[in-house]
């Protein structure tokens, strides 16, 4: 059985895709039962699809030596977002274009796009999933398309997998997490004496940060994860606007020897609590023990923990060990493909 897809963004993900797809394409076949095959492509300035499905070393390679998937060759082409499905005769959609908190595009047209067709989705980008919630999942119910989101929510932190398998049947009253890399990142440089211009500069030296970090030091990312965590967990219906958000510019490097001092640290923490009335969702800078299992994570790691009845705190961390955003956010979208090529092909679905 083939699994074709569709591929929106070839940036640090869409290429990390590609890559795995292409050392790890035939161990998949055997372990899976599926082929994973890339039909189309498309960022900013272009599109390659072929059916029969693409050729990645060519791919990669147009990419680096032209600037866009265009330049793959002859039958190339065709941005407008319903004819690249169409002529892609793909099942699934993996979106990882770059996104916004405005209006969540270019994401939100290809996903609407692929729902009508009645593909399956798997978003790395979240700007659609953090503005448009209940519209994107009424659209998807209609035409029974399966909406999968995993890489947004901090991938690889099995936040999600573990709500929705391992607490199933429980209680869950709340959640809270590390959820943004680099504010992460900039506060544990800063725990060691450097300033907070000096830890964004770290930050973008080891290609965490983005060249403008506003969405991660205003905590719109980490917001953007708690609403959505919120809806998928407690079913509601949140954006981004609706997350009480404080960012780390205010944290100073005193405040962070006072803390020191007290055995305690400060880092970025989302939050999203469920009240008898209400589910709540915050992202806000906090003094932590450094004991805690929030409060010892450090830069290069990230983590979530679940207060849960009758059980009591589950933490699921990851300490990345180097491995850079891109290939990790790629593997966990990966996850998702196959959690949905499996239930689909001879294997028996979860
Ligand atoms: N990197 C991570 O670790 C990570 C983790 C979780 C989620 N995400 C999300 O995943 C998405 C991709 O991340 P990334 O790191 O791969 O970003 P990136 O390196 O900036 O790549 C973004 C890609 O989107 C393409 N693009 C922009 N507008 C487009 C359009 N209208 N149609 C098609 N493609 C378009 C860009 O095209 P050009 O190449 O032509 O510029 C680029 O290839 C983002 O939304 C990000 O927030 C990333």
């Amino acid at each position: 059985v083939d699994t074709k897809i569709a591929l929106t963004g070839f940036g640090n993900v869409g290429q990390g895709l590609a890559t795995l797809l292409h050392q790890h394409g035939e161990e998949y076949r055997h372990r899976y039962g599926t082929r994973i095959l890339l039909t189309s492509v498309s960022d900013r300035r272009g599109a390659a699809i072929d059916a029969a499905g693409l050729d990645l070393p060519r791919l990669l390679a147009a990419k680096s030596q032209t600037g866009s998937v265009g330049g793959y060759g002859v039958e190339s082409g065709e941005s407008d977002p319903d004819a690249f499905l169409a002529r892609s005769q793909a099942s699934l959609l993996v979106e990882a274009s770059t996104t916004n908190f405005d209006d969540g595009e270019p994401g939100w047209t290809y996903v609407r796009e692929a729902i009508v067709r009645g593909l399956d989705v798997v978003l790395a980008s979240k700007g659609a999933l953090a503005l448009h919630w209940k519209d994107l999942f009424e659209r998807a119910r209609e035409r029974a398309s399966r909406v999968l989101f995993s890489a947004t929510v901090a991938s690889p932190l099995p936040s999600l997998d573990l709500a929705s398998y391992s607490l199933i049947g429980t209680d869950i009253r709340s959640l809270e997490g590390i959820l943004n890399g680099t504010s992460h990142q900039i506060l544990t440089a800063m725990s060691r004496g450097l300033s907070y211009d000096e830890g964004v500069r770290q930050a973008q030296e080891m290609g965490i940060a983005e060249t403008d970090p506003t969405l991660d030091v205003d905590g719109w990312d980490a917001a953007a994860k708690a609403a959505i965590l919120a809806n998928a967990i407690f079913d509601t219906e949140l954006t981004v606007h609706d997350v009480r958000r404080q960012g780390i510019r205010g944290v100073t490097v005193d405040d962070l020897q006072a803390a020191s001092a007290a055995g305690e640290t400060i880092k970025l923490i989302a939050r999203v609590a469920r009240t008898d009335s209400d589910v709540e969702a915050s992202v806000a800078p906090e003094r932590r023990s450094i004991d805690d299992a929030l409060g010892r994570l450090s830069g290069d790691a990230m983590g979530v923990v679940f207060t849960v009845e009758p059980l009591g705190t589950m933490a699921a961390t990851i300490e990345f060990g180097g491995h850079g955003g891109g290939i990790t956010t790629a593997m966990t979208v990966l996850r998702d493909v196959l959690k949905l090529a499996r239930s689909r092909s001879a294997f028996p679905p979860r």
